[in-house]
């Protein structure tokens, strides 16, 4: 299939970077340049605007920060919509259900799907995709679909998967801030690190997710998969998805604030594990 990536963050280069291993024709854009270099190396064509990324595709993927630049991109002066005719849209960003169901009702061929997994994931082929759209445009969207690999969930709806896609965020980063929580009482009880990691590592309680970030959260830093920033705006998605139940939400906005704290104190490209710094 002939393909265009708009968005070279972490996400979309593992995705730009996975789709390039299939049988397909890849052209990338990205707002700021250099981040192409060795998409370009490995047979993928750089475009200088998304217009020209899409119209030299027949499926448009975007992966981008948040709602804002999904916003601007797709549905802009300049946007998507004025240009991709019957084309292919489908968007991978983290972002509102609201803006995925005006995604759907906007363009005429549209599938929602969000990404479980670090980028690291989605280049080996095992992240889980959540796909929201219409059975035909799965079918549509199956070489796609295929060279991705791991994982697909469906949903009816657009806006049902990018919920989706808001819950399971939700748990990683209540979970990550429970932990360094967990490591801050332990630490004030006289407990070493070595100690720490003997009994949290070793419980049941500690999920696989957690497991991967147990290191990076006892010393504070690790490599950056998912950004503080972008664990704050996922956070308040998700209080903001919960609707008239948002008022009895407890944890949710709690969380949001934990992470927009440290983004605002400097961490805000660093990974969420970075949040056991607001402990030390
Ligand atoms: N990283 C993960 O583990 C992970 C996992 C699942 C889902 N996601 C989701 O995937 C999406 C991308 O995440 P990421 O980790 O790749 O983030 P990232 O590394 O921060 O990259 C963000 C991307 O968005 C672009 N961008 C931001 N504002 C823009 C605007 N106004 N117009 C055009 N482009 C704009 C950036 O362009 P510049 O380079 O020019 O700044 C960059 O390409 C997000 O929605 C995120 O929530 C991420």
């Amino acid at each position: 299939m002939k393909i265009a990536v708009l968005g070279l963050g972490r996400m979309g280069t593992a995705i730009a970077q996975r789709l390039a291993q299939g049988e397909h024709e890849l052209t990338v854009w990205n707002r700021s340049k250099g981040k192409a270099e060795e998409l370009v190396r490995n047979g993928a064509t750089e475009a200088d605007s998304p217009e020209e990324a899409a119209c030299a595709a027949e499926v448009v993927v975007t992966s981008l920060a948040n709602d804002e630049a999904v916003r601007e991109i797709a549905l802009g002066d300049r946007g998507l919509r004025s240009y991709i005719g019957g084309r292919a849209y489908v968007d991978m960003s983290t972002i509102s259900p609201r803006l995925s169901e005006e995604l759907g009702r906007t363009f005429e061929i549209f599938l929602a799907l969000p990404v479980l997994g670090a980028p690291q994931a989605v280049t080996a082929g095992e992240a889980t995709y959540l796909a929201g759209g219409p059975e035909a445009t799965v079918g549509l969207l199956s070489p796609l679909l295929g060279s991705l690999g791991g994982h697909l969930k469906r949903y009816p709806r657009p806006g049902q998967a990018a919920t989706a896609k808001l819950a399971v965020n939700l748990m990683l980063l209540a979970g990550v801030a429970t932990l360094a929580e967990s490591m801050a009482v332990g630490r004030e009880g006289q407990l070493s690190d070595d100690e720490l990691t003997d009994l949290l590592c070793g419980s049941p309680m500690l999920a696989p997710g957690l497991k991967n970030r147990f290191e990076a959260v006892l010393k504070g830093s690790g490599a950056a998969w998912w950004t503080t920033e972008l664990g704050a705006k996922d956070a308040a998605l998700a209080v903001q998805a919960a609707g008239r139940s948002a008022a009895k939400l407890r944890v949710a906005p709690a969380v949001r604030d934990l992470y927009q704290a440290a983004a605002d104190l400097g961490f805000d490209n660093e990974d969420i594990a970075a949040v056991s710094r607001l402990y030390r």
